[in-house]
């Protein structure tokens, strides 16, 4: 097989790519380097700069490059800038899946791995998050995201494709710094940038029903994300016609933002610091852990990474970035 891997030079992108290549699989990055950086790309993975929103380059990529699957990770992510610019976000995520899935069917591609989000949810009210469980979004970003997989589900009855979503839960490290996420958009890089400003981090609100008040999140390794993808990628090459799986992607763990934050001041050798509580962030639910079940018994998939794995990885990649 012959994948192409839309947003390849991005965070995860380049940890997908890496797992893919080194499993044999033959890659092609199609990336417009919006949010991403040609340096993430290996020296020995093509790489085609233009956006998912461009349907003649991304069928004569696909010529080109003999494709026969996609891995589509491309996207725009921030949930707050999603708030403010819907239509922006709409347009990147929604229409580029429909101009993306259009030239698949055009040239005759009939697999796909797509990004989803545990932002499909919401404000799950339940112990463990199954695949089962009602899809709520609270933002535009989880929006497009749930109406991306329904999208792929409806081209995936019409048209005979192949389809796995992936829904991540909360995703953290680097196979090394310079792949590192260098945005500060959750609570690890969040916490650094205070650290790094001399400032003790915050933790928004400890009177949640949790056993520490904090909320609770299932943290994930990027490079546990890549391996699932190179797993979803294998299962979809011997898939019959029209499967499309939704799968998370989480360890099944719940950790706390004051476990976190502990953790993260040890490794950073920042124990003298003391948290700051502040008020609760409107939006933010109490709990969200996934059940890892699904994907276990379809992919064989498991999480190998734990959590000091993630911050200390995270911690470097932040020096590398922040130096
Ligand atoms: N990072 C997370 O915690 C997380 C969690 C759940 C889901 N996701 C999803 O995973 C995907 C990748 O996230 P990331 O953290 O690697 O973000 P990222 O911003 O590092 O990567 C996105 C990549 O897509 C490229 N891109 C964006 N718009 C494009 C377009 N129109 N055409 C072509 N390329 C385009 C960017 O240049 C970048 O390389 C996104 O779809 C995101 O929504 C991320």
């Amino acid at each position: 097989m012959s994948w192409l891997v839309t947003g390849g030079a991005g965070y995860i992108g380049a940890h997908v790519v890496r797992a893919m290549t080194e499993g044999g699989e033959r890659v092609v990055v199609y990336d417009d380097l919006s949010t991403g950086s040609a340096d993430r790309v290996p020296a020995d993975v093509p790489l085609v700069v233009g956006s998912v929103l461009d349907a003649a380059l991304l069928e004569q990529t696909i010529r080109d490059h003999a494709v026969t699957g996609v891995v589509h990770i491309a996207g725009k992510k921030q949930v707050g800038e999603s708030v403010e610019r819907p239509l922006h976000y709409y347009r990147e995520n929604v229409t580029g899946l429909q101009t993306l899935l259009e030239a698949m069917t055009a040239t005759g591609v009939t697999r796909i791995v797509f990004s989803s989000s545990a932002a499909v949810y919401g404000m799950p009210d339940v112990d463990v998050v199954t695949e089962d469980t009602p899809c709520v979004p609270m933002s535009p970003y989880g929006e497009t995201k749930l109406a991306g997989e329904w999208l792929i589900g409806a081209a995936a009855r019409a048209h005979g494709i192949r389809a796995a979503s992936l829904r991540y839960f909360n995703v953290a490290g680097a196979s090394a710094p310079e792949l590192a996420d260098s945005g500060a958009f959750n609570l690890i890089p969040m916490v650094f940038e205070r650290l790094e400003a001399g400032e003790a981090p915050r933790i928004f609100g400890d009177d949640y029903a949790t056993p520490d008040g904090t909320c609770v999140r299932d943290y994930i390794h990027v490079q546990d994300i890549a391996s699932a993808h190179l797993a979803a990628a294998r299962r979809l090459s011997e898939a019959p016609e029209g499967t499309a799986l939704t799968l998370n992607i989480g360890r099944g763990e719940g950790s706390s933002v004051r476990q976190m934050v502990d953790r993260i001041l040890k490794v950073t050798e920042n124990e003298h610091m003391t948290p700051e509580v502040t008020a609760r962030r409107p939006g933010d639910p109490a709990r969200v852990v996934a059940s890892a079940d699904r994907i276990r018994e379809e992919l064989g998939w498991v999480a190998r990474h734990d959590l000091d794995e993630m911050i200390e990885s995270a911690w470097q990649g932040w020096r590398h970035h922040h130096a």
